[in-house]
């Protein structure tokens, strides 16, 4: 089959993310449940995590890295047609969070859905929103990642509340020259390993009943140990697929951005794909598992910190429960 040249191109023209303030740390950890600092430190490489406030929920969080995305880019609300939220963590079922979130910013004339696809949202979101600028679908799209994960987290269950944080990080998309931009995407999905990681409660299955609460079914259930596996093999599968995509190598490769979950999954994936240390965006020491939110919170750290610049090769890779993984590779223009 013969492969038709896209007209238009997609990309990032606006970076930004927000983190809570309170910060959590491994010693607040061992102080609630079993565990310890060297515990968390070395099988994961967390050493903190960001907690919202009481008050603050995703859509609030969403709005800050919203904003701060748009005004990098340049955008006012008005401008905005598309808004995609990834995120397991609503405001509530429904509205979804992105209606809440285009209300707040008064983006009139957006059309505004939420992504579940757990920690690979953003890169659903993304490929989602590259489908529909570069199909003249859509002019001027927000695309988020935002969790506020402390809210399903059991307290008491050591093997799932030491990993996760809360956060938010957006991204505003525009159409490019072609081959520009997003040079390539990728997303698969897995659903019959949905018991490695998911929330039982309060859907249609198991409405949120006293007896349900009881059982604790509104909390994340985690089995870390199948998912350590399947992770590190679907992140190198799907970043060899846009490299190849997009005819390039790994060592075109200026900077991973990979989903952060566990320090030594991304070393594994980095080692398996030939990519140096220095290279990789890691910053899961400072603010934990967050999801959905944990690429774009990166990229815009690297963005703040001036690593990224214009020209930069970035392949970004995320996998979660579903299960869900995907990956983007982006030409910074
Ligand atoms: O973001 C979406 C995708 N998520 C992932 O990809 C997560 C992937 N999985 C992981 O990152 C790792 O599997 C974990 C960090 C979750 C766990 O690390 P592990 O090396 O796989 O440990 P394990 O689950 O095999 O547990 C080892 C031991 C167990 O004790 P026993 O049975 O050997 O006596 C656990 O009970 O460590 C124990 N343990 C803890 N000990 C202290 C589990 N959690 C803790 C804890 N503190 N917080």
């Amino acid at each position: 089959m013969i492969k038709q040249a896209k007209e238009t191109g997609a990309t990032f023209v606006g970076i930004g993310y927000y983190l809570p303030e309170k910060v959590l740390s491994n010693f607040d950890l061992e102080k609630m449940v079993d565990t310890s600092d060297e515990w968390i430190l070395t099988r994961t490489g967390i050493r903190e995590r960001r907690v919202a406030a009481e008050n603050e929920a995703s859509s609030d969080m969403a709005y800050r890295a919203a904003v701060m995305a748009m005004e990098d880019a340049g955008v006012g609300a008005e401008e905005i047609d598309t808004i995609i939220v990834g995120t397991v963590t609503p405001d509530m079922l429904f509205p979804s969070t992105a209606c809440i979130v285009q209300d707040r910013l008064g983006a009139v004339k957006a059309a505004a859905f939420d992504v579940t696809a757990a920690c690979s949202g953003f890169i659903y979101g993304v490929t989602l929103a590259q489908s529909m600028i570069t199909t003249g679908k859509s002019r001027c799209a927000l695309i988020v990642g935002v969790e506020t994960l402390s809210r399903i987290l059991d307290f008491t269950d050591r093997t799932t509340c030491v990993l996760f944080g809360d956060g938010a990080g957006a991204v505003v998309m525009k159409s490019c020259k072609p081959g520009e931009g997003i040079l390539s995407t990728f997303m698969q999905s897995d659903g019959s390993y949905a018991e490695l990681l998911y929330l039982p409660g309060g859907g249609s299955r198991s409405p949120l009943t006293p007896e349900a609460l009881e059982r604790g079914e509104q909390y994340v259930k985690m089995r870390g140990d199948g998912l350590f596996k399947y992770a590190v093999k679907a992140m190198v599968n799907a970043s060899k697929k846009v490299l190849d995509e997009a005819n390039l190598k790994s060592s075109d490769v200026d900077f991973l951005i990979p989903h952060q979950a566990n320090v030594r999954i991304i070393d594994g994936v980095r080692k398996r794909l030939r990519i140096p240390k220095k290279k990789v965006i890691v910053n899961i020491d400072r603010v934990g598992n967050t999801s959905a939110a944990s690429i774009p919170i990166a990229l815009g750290e690297a963005k703040e910190q001036g690593l990224i610049q214009k020209g930069s090769t970035i392949l970004m890779v995320g996998f979660g429960g579903g299960l869900t993984w995907g990956a983007v590779l982006l030409r910074y223009v």
